[in-house]
């Protein structure tokens, strides 16, 4: 049950009787649906980042709710939901492609509800594309508007009474609920999880920070933290229930909290930080680890960084994106710290916790970058010497403020750039590697993979990717595992003891 809200330093939740009204619609689309001929099935297609995959998490609970069971065949749903990214034009065009393709689906079955939610339908140009030009979407709504899903499905759903062994026919309305909104938090909506070992625990949603070449915060509204009090609840549940990798979630996890809550209003709870929410949570018992992302350089603190050296259960990782290398390009960037301030983030987060490892986002490309600013990128991946990097071309997003800059540099020139990274970054990740080579180490099996050499995936605590020989059966156990050999991207190993 979701608690009645308590004054001011709840104003950002979801009144607990608008989700009732959720809860309440979910009974009545379920009584409907079992009138059905068979049971309806539900396909979600999900893209972006973990955030999303947490989302699709609670769209699977609330379909399940309403007596939808699941398929991975879009010919054999009666309700496709396409969860979609906005993140950089490319993941936009793969999305805009495989919606178009629905077409055939719906021809295939004219009754099937198409749903188009997630970052672009936060997007005014998108949703604009899809009213003229995607008849087969009937459903459109931004992720702030997620908990409403059984409202909206409800909406378009509208069986008419079964003819004989017919599939009922549903009314050809389209809904767009897409009035942007600074968003809120709901609590108390059901989720489906997608595994049983590895659990995603959002902890805020949002994102203030308005880097000018970002659309997140544009398409997930303003910055607002989950009380400590729910996100230690829903912890407690997931050890109890096995899980025993759990990654929070957020744009920036560092500015969890004290501070930057939601108009201001700061929460009752203990642990008003980040800081102090990492010991609260390494204080429950049990065996598991807590992961999390995103950190934002500028609010990773040394008081975090000691927090995780002083909770056995903090992985011994921070996914620490610098974006550029260019105080300049930073600037421009609106990151908040420089060159310099970045990599004495990372010199002291190594002198709490030595064996920490640290990856990495970054740009190239960036309007006006020129091929000296780059120079100072390449200069602190040296430096910094990340385990591993992810590496992204820029993209002009809609509605940012990097997206009115001049732009000078040609698509080749970012694509070389773009190689000499990648190579820079493959050989450090591969050395990095080679150190793991000869060592047993240990590691959660936390996935089973489809090849017949090395059927297990595990997770070292740094959170490097182990291809396992071993049995099935260990998935979800801590186990010890010497490695064999390596590549830049993961490392290869042999279970040495179980049981641990
Ligand atoms: N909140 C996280 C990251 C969210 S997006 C953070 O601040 O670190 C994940 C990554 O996508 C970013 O770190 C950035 O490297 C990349 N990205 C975001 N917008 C982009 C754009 N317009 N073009 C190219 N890459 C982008
Ligand atoms: Fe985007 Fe910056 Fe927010 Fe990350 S911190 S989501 S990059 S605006
Ligand atoms: Fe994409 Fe939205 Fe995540 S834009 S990266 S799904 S926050």
């Amino acid at each position: 049950m979701v608690e009645a809200m308590t004054g001011e330093s709840r104003m950002c939740e979801i009144p607990a009787a608008d989700i009732d009204r959720q809860k309440a619609i979910m009974m009545q689309v379920r009584c409907v649906l079992q009138d059905w001929p068979s049971q309806p099935l539900a396909y979600i297609d999900t893209y972006g980042c973990q955030q999303n995959e947490s989302d699709s998490e609670k769209l699977r609970g609330m379909l399940a709710e309403m007596g939808f069971g699941a398929t991975g065949d879009e010919y054999m749903a009666d309700v496709v939901v396409v969860n979609t990214c906005a993140i950089r034009e490319n993941a936009e065009n793969r999305v805009l492609g495989n919606v178009g393709e629905l077409i055939h689906t719906k021809k295939a079955k004219p009754s099937q509800i198409v749903v188009f939610c997630g970052c672009l339908a936060g997007v005014p140009e998108t949703v604009g594309k899809i009213r003229e030009s995607y008849h087969q979407v009937d459903l459109v709504f931004p992720p702030n508007k997620l908990w409403r899903f059984p409202e909206l499905l409800q909406s378009v759903l509208r069986p008419v009474q079964p003819v004989m062994n017919a599939r009922p026919r549903t009314t050809r309305r389209r809904v767009f609920d897409t009035e942007p909104d600074d968003g809120a938090i709901a609590e108390g909506l059901p989720i489906g999880r997608d595994g049983t070992v590895k659990a995603w625990l959002p902890i805020m949603y949002g994102c203030n920070n308005f880097c000018s070449y970002c659309i997140v915060p544009h398409v997930r509204g303003r910055e607002r933290s989950r009380s400590p009090e729910d996100i230690i609840s829903e912890a407690r549940g997931l050890v109890a229930s096995g899980y025993k990798d759990i990654t929070l979630l957020g744009q920036n996890v560092n500015s969890y909290g004290g501070g930057r809550l939601y108009k201001g209003q700061p929460y009752e709870g203990a642990a008003t930080d980040f800081a102090a929410l990492i010991r609260s949570l390494n204080d429950i018992d049990g065996e598991f680890l807590i992961r999390f992302m995103t950190s934002h350089p500028k609010d990773a603190s040394v008081a975090l960084f000691r927090a995780m050296a002083e909770s056995g259960k903090a992985a011994r990782h921070i996914h620490l994106p610098f974006q550029a290398g260019n105080d300049r390009i930073l600037g421009l960037m609106n990151r908040g710290y420089t060159h310099g301030g970045y990599l004495e983030k990372v010199a002291a987060a190594r002198e709490l916790m030595p064996d920490i490892v640290i990856t990495s986002d970054v740009i190239v490309g960036f309007p006006g970058e020129t091929d000296e600013d780059f120079e100072d990128t390449l200069q602190l991946v040296r430096k910094a010497r990340f385990d591993a990097m992810f590496t992204f071309i820029y993209s002009k997003r809609p509605g940012t403020p990097a997206a009115g800059l001049a732009d000078a540099t040609t698509r080749e020139e970012k694509q070389i750039r773009f190689d000499r990274l990648l190579d820079l970054q493959n050989s450090i990740s591969e050395e990095k590697h080679r150190r793991y080579v000869g060592t047993t180490m240990k590691v959660l099996v936390d996935g089973v993979a489809d090849n017949e050499l090395y059927p297990l995936k595990a997770r070292t605590n740094g959170g490097r990717l182990v291809h396992l020989i071993g049995d099935a059966c260990l998935l979800g156990s801590f186990v010890e595992a010497s490695i064999t050999h390596c590549n830049s991207w993961s490392l290869f190993g042999v279970i040495a003891k179980t049981g641990i």
